[in-house]
């Protein structure tokens, strides 16, 4: 089998090289000539664990291959697949499909003999079939099929959400005749390894695979959200967070993955996801009421995340040092989209506070959006010494062996906001901070 991959972003680069670990030929294109020199001198653009090694082994073993020549991938591929950005749209929040159209229209033109357009980006209702009247449009001769393939994988788990994932999801235009049988059949012998792990493969229509996607991140979003006002709740009212969600967890129907406090969702999916299922919702006259508040409530978090900070420090930061540690909008990731640190760095930079910061792996990702005046640091100590204030935004698990006699040899000043509750709150009590963290009592010494 053969198939071209437009776009070598993170979807693209993932599931790309995958399928040719498969056993299948890959042509990954791209436009960006940056991320393109840098695939094509072996270096991955992007931070995922054990990409590196994966992308290498399949280059060298001849299946996988990187370039921007759209008629040379396309030419005798079994399947293309569309794994272009869809943003947010300004304004309305709806997903800017224009990236699709764009690919879609130059595969169009390319294309010889029957062609099987498969998308892979994440895309609203409704546009599979706008893809068939473009490509009818614009290449009236042509054979071709569209397919819905949404990817479920995650940033930092790619690999394996890839190679062993939950489900995959297949939507075909039952519509057409003829047109089911020979695109599944072609997806069915790309996705064959999946089948003999006896992973769950789901054969559905267009506009279903499309909802599918936005209803998994949704849902997924809104249980984070959940746990978020619960967390609020619990520190009203004396509870702990921890034991709530493990406790509601451990019931099947509620599972207890997706049930952490955070400073609010980020990343470059469930905001926009989320965001564009409520215009989805809007456009169809069927409001999704309960993912627009989400959306709402999430806002509002990250904004009372830096709030939160000033609080601790008494209402005051102007001239104070804050050391921060990650910055990423989640651990194993360079990702900075829609990170919380974008929303509080911004605000403490605002309120006058010193930031000294240090992220694993999202250093460079981080300049180009935060505040000009962030230091950047080594390593966490690093970024604790002099600092008033502590704060941890992401949970990298290097930060959470940092014990607090080390933080204090570093620290001038003895508070921390733990806005990912790595840490035990009697541990920093006892060793002479002002602790506080999500859904949790906070630790706060009284004069
Ligand atoms: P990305 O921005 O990292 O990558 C997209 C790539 O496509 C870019 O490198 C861009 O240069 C390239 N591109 C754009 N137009 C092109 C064209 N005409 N020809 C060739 N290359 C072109 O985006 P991403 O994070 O990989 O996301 C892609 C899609 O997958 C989105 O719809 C997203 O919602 C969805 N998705 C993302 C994830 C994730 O974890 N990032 C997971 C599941 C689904
Ligand atoms: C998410 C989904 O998990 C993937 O299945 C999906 O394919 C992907 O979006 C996508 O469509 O792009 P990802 O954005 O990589 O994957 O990251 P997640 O691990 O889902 O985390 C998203 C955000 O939620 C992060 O900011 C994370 O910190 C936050 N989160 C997650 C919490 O606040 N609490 C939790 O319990 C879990």
């Amino acid at each position: 089998m053969r198939i071209a991959m437009i776009g070598g972003g993170y979807v693209g680069l993932v599931s790309g090289t995958c399928f040719a670990e498969f056993g299948t030929d890959v042509a990954i294109v791209e436009t960006n000539p940056d991320r393109l020199a840098a695939l094509r001198e072996g270096r991955i653009p992007i931070y995922e664990p054990g990409l590196d090694r994966l992308v290498a082994e399949n280059v060298e073993a001849g299946r996988l291959t990187f370039g921007d020549d759209m008629a040379a991938a396309v030419k005798g591929a079994d399947a293309v697949f569309v794994a272009v950005g869809t943003p947010s749209r300004r304004g309305d929040g709806q997903a800017d499909t224009s990236y699709v159209y764009a690919a879609v229209e130059q595969v169009a033109r390319v294309a010889e003999g029957y062609t099987l357009i498969v998308t892979k980006s994440t895309v609203p209702v409704g546009t599979g079939r706008e893809i068939a009247k473009i490509v009818h449009a614009t290449r009236p001769d042509l054979d071709f099929d569209v397919a819905s393939n949404p990817e479920f994988l995650r940033e930092g788990n790619a690999i394996v959400d890839f190679m062993k994932p939950d489900r995959v999801i297949i939507g075909t235009d039952q519509s057409k005749p003829g047109g089911t049988e020979r695109a599944q059949n072609i997806l069915r012998k790309l996705y064959r390894p999946l089948y003999l792990l006896e992973r769950p493969i789901v054969f559905t229509g267009l506009e279903t695979a499309e909802l599918i996607k936005y209803a998994a991140n949704s849902f997924l979003a809104m249980k984070i959200t959940f746990i978020n006002e619960i967390s609020d709740l619990c520190e009203k009212v004396g509870a702990d967070v921890n034991d709530v969600a493990r406790s509601i967890g451990l019931d099947g129907r509620i599972g207890k993955k997706f049930l952490h406090p955070s400073p609010g969702f980020g990343g470059s999916c469930f905001p926009k996801d989320t965001r564009a299922l409520t215009a989805i919702g809007r456009n169809a006259g069927s409001p999704v009421r309960l993912i627009e508040t989400t959306v709402a409530v999430n806002e509002l978090r990250m904004k009372a995340m830096g709030e939160r900070v000033i609080a601790l420090a008494g209402g005051d930061v102007k001239g104070l040092t804050i050391g921060v540690l990650g910055l990423t909008f989640k651990p194993e990731t360079d990702d900075m989209r829609e990170a919380a640190s974008i929303v509080v760095l911004d605000q403490l930079d605002k309120a006058g506070a010193q930031i000294r910061a240090f992220d694993p792996a999202g250093m460079e990702t981080a300049r180009p959006v935060l505040p000009q005046g962030v230091t950047y640091c080594k390593d966490a100590l690093d970024a604790a010494t002099g600092a008033d204030i502590l704060v941890v935004l992401t949970e990298w698990n290097e930060f959470r062996s940092l014990s607090p006699e080390k933080l204090k040899t570093r620290m001038t000043g003895r508070k921390v906001a733990d806005l990912r509750n790595i840490w035990d709150p009697e541990s920093l009590k006892e060793a002479g901070f002002d602790y506080i963290s999500l859904g949790r009592p906070d630790m706060v010494h009284t004069a």
